[in-house]
């Protein structure tokens, strides 16, 4: 096939049409698009001359080192990150989810290579997501792909089965890293919404409690021949640009914010009691107006 591609960071010089090799699907989650239509983005005139290598370059090694099998070289590179296609092959995971010769379109991580070629790699990631009975049907309207009843007694088989690795788990439900591996779910990145940070401070005091998270942290970041995952902890913070994010997610629909009940201001004691029981299904909000 062809692609136009860059051996060397010297900008538009330097870019050619070249032969190169079909692209293969690589992960089970992969698709392969014969691309129709591409568009050139200010990025691929500024990625020419090299722009964002350090942190790609960084970001295809650790695909690599946490189980991925994306080449880690960046040169030569072929440009180019949204497209529309066809797709003509498929990993034995993306299922009917996508049929071949379907109509699709796309975008392309940054650290992969790029659409301004006849054919692309691009993969299909699912969400995976664990609730109670009484929450699958809310999170299947909410766009979770499938939804696993963490009650039931086969769970953890489907949890292993669905997601041969998962990218991420996000953990929402205070389980823990020891927890995700204890019950071997195959993942490359846990993300926990719960971390020990202010706990070991409050148990231990400042000092030892700041060195037991450094502890903590390098516990679960160190690989080992076993383990190559690694654990982030996620923590709210105040930020103009996540939240300017967030609201073109909620007017693209991609997030659907669930409100279960709005409590008038006099009654917020009723909204405390209520998250103090648990079993939440959105959430409580207070009308202070
Ligand atoms: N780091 C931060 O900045 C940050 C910010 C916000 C929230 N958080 C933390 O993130 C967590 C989630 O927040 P939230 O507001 O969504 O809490 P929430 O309203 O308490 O929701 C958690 C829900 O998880 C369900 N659950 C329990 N175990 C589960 C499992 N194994 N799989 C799937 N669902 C399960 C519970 O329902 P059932 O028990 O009925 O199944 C509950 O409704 C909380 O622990 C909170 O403290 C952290």
């Amino acid at each position: 096939m062809q692609a136009w591609q860059i051996h060397s960071y010297n900008g538009l010089e330097d870019l050619r049409l070249s032969n190169v090799r079909m692209p293969v699907i690589m992960q089970p989650t992969d698709v392969l698009v014969k691309v129709e239509a591409a568009s050139v983005n200010p990025i691929d005139v500024a990625m020419t001359n090299g722009y964002g290598t350090t942190l790609l370059n960084l970001m295809r090694k650790a695909k690599n080192f946490t189980g991925g099998t994306y080449n880690e070289l960046d040169l030569p590179l072929t440009l180019g990150r949204d497209f529309a296609g066809v797709i003509v092959s498929k990993g034995h995971d993306v299922g009917d989810r996508l049929e071949l010769g379907e109509e699709v379109w796309g975008v392309v991580p940054m650290e992969q290579q790029g659409c301004h070629a006849n054919y692309v790699v691009v993969n299909n990631n699912l969400v995976i997501s664990t609730c109670s009975s009484d929450a699958v049907d809310l999170l299947q309207s909410l766009g979770a792909d499938i939804v696993i009843d963490y009650k039931q007694d086969d769970a953890d088989s489907k949890i292993i089965s669905e997601g041969p690795r998962y990218d991420i788990i996000l953990d929402c439900a205070n389980r823990g890293p020891e927890h995700v591996r204890m019950k071997g779910y195959p993942h490359s990145t846990y993300i926990a919404l719960n971390s020990p940070l202010l706990k070991n401070t409050d148990q231990h005091g400042l000092v030892v409690g700041m060195a037991k998270n450094v502890q903590d942290f390098l516990k679960f970041n160190i690989p080992t021949v076993e383990n190559k995952s690694c654990v982030k902890w996620g923590f709210f913070i105040p930020s103009q640009t996540g939240i300017n994010v967030l609201q073109k997610l909620v007017e693209n629909k991609e997030i659907v914010p669930v409100v279960q009940q709005v409590y008038p201001f006099q009654d917020l004691p009723l909204a405390y009691e209520k998250m103090r029981q648990g079993h939440l299904r959105g959430k409580l909000v207070i009308d202070i107006r």
